[in-house]
């Protein structure tokens, strides 16, 4: 336990230094721009925070718990379009977190959040609002405003209990809390979890045009396509 707490120390300064090194996009003539943003996974114990990653980066799943200590990393590099390499950064914050002192140092940089919750725990649910709080009073953008964060509403291959079975209200809630928006997730199936992550990353890149200056004219077409689609019509795939 303690040699995964110095392994993950050492992770986290190797971050920090990746992070001042690439403090914004970085392009030449004929070659990529890459953008490299810090993202928090945040939320109560046994949510599903390290099984989403594993799905999303590993394209794994395990029904095995074993709770996460302290923080750790996962890296997610993606082919935005063409011209635009993204590399995300995940941060998974252990559950247990929350009652520790150390996530003011977990949330420094990051400009996006996932926040989960498991549907069939209503109490997850109920939680979900202190976390929300403790990363919009820890962590904001330059500007001052709120990170994008988006609601994960995992295990959504279960049965559900409480608001989580009335998407109208949980679309209120959202608006209500400000969270950018919402999913219905599942690690095990393997649904939303694409879409929730693209969701993000538009949000990410629509902030970044916005404090940089650069306006639509610097949209990609897969941005333009991407932000056309609403978590509502994603939701409406979902089979849960
Ligand atoms: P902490 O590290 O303690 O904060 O928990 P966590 O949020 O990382 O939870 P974790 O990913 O370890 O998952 C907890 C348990 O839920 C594990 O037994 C997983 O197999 C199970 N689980 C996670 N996601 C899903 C899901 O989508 N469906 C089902 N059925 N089980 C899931
Ligand atoms: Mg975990």
């Amino acid at each position: 336990m303690e040699l995964t707490f110095w392994r993950n120390l050492a992770a986290l300064d190797f971050f920090r230094w990746k992070t001042s090194q690439n403090s914004g996009p970085t392009a030449g003539v004929g070659e990529k721009r890459e953008h490299l943003y810090k993202i928090l996974v945040i939320g109560e114990l046994g949510a599903g925070k390290t099984s989403i990653i594993k799905r999303y980066v590993h394209q794994f799943f395990s029904q095995h718990y074993r709770a996460t200590i302290g923080v750790d990393f996962a890296l997610k590099v993606l082919n935005w379009d063409q011209h635009t390499i993204i590399r995300l950064q995940l941060w998974d914050i252990a559950g247990q977190e929350r009652f520790g002192n150390m996530t003011r140092v977990y949330y420094k940089e990051a400009v996006g959040a996932f926040i989960v919750f498991d549907v069939t725990r209503s109490a997850t649910l109920d939680a979900v609002v202190k976390w929300k709080q403790d990363l919009d009073s820890k962590v904001q953008l330059p500007d001052g405003s709120a990170i994008p964060c988006v609601l994960l509403a995992n295990k959504c291959d279960q049965q559900k209990e409480g608001l989580v079975n009335s998407p109208n209200k949980m679309d209120e809630y959202c608006k209500d809390k400000n969270f950018s928006g919402w999913f219905e997730t599942s690690a095990k199936e393997n649904i939303n979890i694409e879409e929730a992550a693209r969701f993000l990353v538009n949000k990410i890149l629509q902030n970044d045009q916005i404090i940089k200056g650069n306006g639509a004219q610097e949209q990609s077409d897969g941005e333009r396509f991407a932000l056309n689609q609403s978590p509502t019509n994603t939701k409406k795939s979902c089979s849960c």
